[in-house]
């Protein structure tokens, strides 16, 4: 017997125990007595981390949708999978049950299939978070269709450049969204990305926000009166275990976003499995994750993981400061949330503001508390666990990346006791270590490192779409045999480790991972630029803000430097988003490189940080006059 449910700290090592030597049985047996499969497997894992390879549950034949959906609808189709929180509240909420997204789920997969598309073809969503969003995903897994979802910040250029990556067919839109006050034209951004995509044929239009758009003959259609007609019942497409579920692009620290491949059956084991444990589901709770589905984080913890367990989701369309600050607590208040995710971020945002918003509410439904995409500082996490959790409900504070595909560590609720800014234990399964500069593992605590995967969960990315070599070199190539994280760690004398964060040029702002490198190139596109160097600094709020420095060309040393700055971020806004907007910019004549021409970059990261002690030996450098120019004139 599987225990699917972990409920005290013994379980948790008695599991973690059996899970790291007998990893096979292990996750054999949750497969087989939690899911449903149309036919069983061949062989549990098949792995090398030299090729890379990995492949779990190989032979066997399944539909998520079938998991997600089908299967509770004999015992719980009454009850509610999806509540829909609309960005005004004035607007009502929507129950969606189990039922109704069965029906639903399966006209939008036959309105699919009418418009062409089928087993393996790439469809791109880019919808705001409305029911559509989580229905779109599902049909596309209904049919076999690889699912790739943008961000609907993400701008034309950046959607183009998903879109012709993986040579989607088909683009589901709205006609725009709601953000707090203001409306967002979707449709236009779409559009405009278009212009530069031969690859898709059709789009398919969801009317939110009645407004006036241009709809093209022959592309574009509205989607609702297709789904009026709609048989429905659409068959599952019985799909093989390592088949692809979907594409979801992370930024790298060089070049073009990564479209991380996820595949079926592993996927589906481990975003359950961690769901269940990790919130501590229970059947009447009501688990609202404030992410967008636009991320890994609803992927597998607003969709997948949550409907696996046959759980009720929540969708929240709008922002925390709409129509005021204290509109989380009025959500949680109005669903009797029970468990409540979000970011490090929005804690802190929420924690500047006075305590009256928090203290209208009722809170009282709350049992579990998460956090994710940042580390958590001490202070924001006592402001959680003190006015939120009224200090009865644990926190879990939950490391993992898009490329992890579901929770790494995090502490499990009423088992692991936590501490502040601690991810605390590994989940079964899981075996990370820690790296020295000599690639060696470092044993023993305490300890400090880069944090490496030495074995193969269910739910990792299998490859980059398109380009396996990247896939290598990024995640396979650092240390030999492990999967290298891009994250620090330390661990502490028990054994709980710690993220000090990235230690690649990757960087971390509001929970979003930027790279440096593509904000670099959208500077450098504005003509009065000659170079840049882009470099994170601590923020109150957002955890990191970008600092950009600037050598501008001859031509740009005469404009006025405030309008050049609106003008340098009204690019990244174009080309990548406002997520990546820069904080400050310093203008400087020159940026500190080595002899061999590379960006001296931790010279640069302390500086915008305020630390110009230790700066170390600037003399071989190849302009080491250049530090103090900069020095003098930090913002
Ligand atoms: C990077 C992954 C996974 C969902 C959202 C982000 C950072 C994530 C934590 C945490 C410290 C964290 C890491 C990681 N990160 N969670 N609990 N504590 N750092 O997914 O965009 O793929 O970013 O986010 O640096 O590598 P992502």
């Amino acid at each position: 017997m599987s225990q699917f449910h972990i409920k005290n700290l013994e379980e948790y090592f008695q599991v973690y125990r059996k899970s790291v030597r007998h990893p096979e049985i292990f996750w054999e047996e949750i497969a087989e007595e939690h899911f449903l499969w149309r036919k069983r497997w061949d062989k549990v894992l098949e792995w090398d981390f030299n090729k890379p390879e990995i492949k779990w549950f190989e032979g066997a034949q399944l539909n998520i949708t079938e998991n997600c959906i089908d299967r509770h609808l004999a015992a719980k189709g009454d009850k509610t999978a999806i509540v829909f929180e609309p960005n005004n509240p004035e607007e009502s909420a929507q129950h969606i049950s189990y039922t109704e997204l069965y029906q639903r789920v399966n006209r939008m997969a036959n309105v699919l299939k009418a418009k062409g598309i089928g087993k393996g073809d790439r469809v791109c969503i880019y919808l705001p978070m409305i029911p559509e969003l989580a229905i779109s995903v599902l049909a596309c897994a209904r049919i076999g269709a690889i699912h790739s979802v943008v961000f609907a910040g993400f701008s034309a250029t950046a959607l183009a450049t998903r879109i012709n990556d993986s040579d989607c067919k088909l683009v589901i839109t709205s006609d725009g969204s709601f953000r707090g006050a203001k409306t967002i034209d979707l449709k236009s951004i779409v559009d405009e990305a278009l212009t530069s995509c031969d690859c898709v044929k059709t789009v398919l239009v969801v009317k939110r926000i009645h407004s006036e758009i241009d709809m093209r003959e022959g592309r574009d259609l509205w989607l609702q009166p297709l789904l009026d007609t709609a048989d429905s019942n659409c068959p599952p497409e019985i799909m093989n275990s390592e088949d692809p579920l979907f594409i979801l692009y992370t930024s790298g620290s060089t070049g073009k976003p990564k479209g991380m491949v996820h595949t079926i059956a592993g996927y589906m084991v481990y975003t359950a499995y961690t769901f269940k444990n990790i919130f501590q589901y229970n059947d009447d709770d009501i688990y609202w994750c404030t992410a967008d589905i636009g991320w890994i984080t609803g992927h597998s913890y607003i969709v997948y993981g949550p409907l696996a367990n046959g759980a009720t989701t929540v969708m929240f369309e709008g922002v925390p400061s709409y129509p005021d600050i204290g509109r989380f607590w009025q959500v949680v208040e109005k669903h009797r949330i029970t468990q409540f995710y979000t970011a490090p971020t929005a804690i802190r945002a929420l924690a500047k503001e006075p305590l009256s918003f928090v203290e209208n509410y009722d809170l009282s439904s709350l049992k579990v508390l998460g956090t994710v995409g940042e580390p958590i500082n001490e202070e924001a996490w006592h402001w959680y666990n003190e006015n939120i959790g009224k200090t009865r409900s644990p926190i879990v504070d939950t490391w993992w990346q898009t490329e992890t595909g579901g929770i790494m560590i995090s502490p499990i609720p009423f088992a692991t006791p936590t501490i502040p800014t601690f991810a605390t234990l590994p989940f079964p399964g899981i075996q990370p270590c820690l790296m020295n500069e000599a690639s060696e593992e470092i044993t023993g605590n305490p300890a400090e490192g880069r944090l490496c995967i030495k074995f193969p969960w269910p739910a990792i990315a299998r490859t980059i779409w398109g380009d396996h070599q990247r896939y290598k070199d990024t995640y396979f190539s650092a240390f030999q045999n492990k999967y290298f994280t891009g994250d620090g760690a330390l661990r502490n004398h028990t054994g709980y480790y710690r993220i000090t964060g990235r230690v690649d040029d990757v960087i971390i702002v509001s929970g979003h991972n930027l790279g440096t490198a593509p904000i670099e190139d959208a500077v450098n596109e504005h003509p009065a630029v000659s170079e840049s160097a882009i470099v994170g600094f601590p923020h109150d709020v957002k955890g990191n803000a970008l600092y950009g420095y600037v050598i501008l060309k001859e031509t740009g040393e005469e404009r006025n430097q405030d309008n050049l700055r609106k003008e340098i971020n009204q690019l990244i806004t174009e080309r990548i988003g406002p997520i990546a907007k820069l904080e400050k910019i310093q203008f400087t004549p020159g940026l500190p490189k080595t002899r061999s021409g590379k960006i001296m970059r931790r010279i640069l990261r302390k500086i915008a940080s305020g630390d110009t002690s230790n700066l170390g030996d600037t003399s071989t450098l190849l302009n080491p006059e250049v530090v103090q120019d900069i020095m003098d004139n930090v913002l």
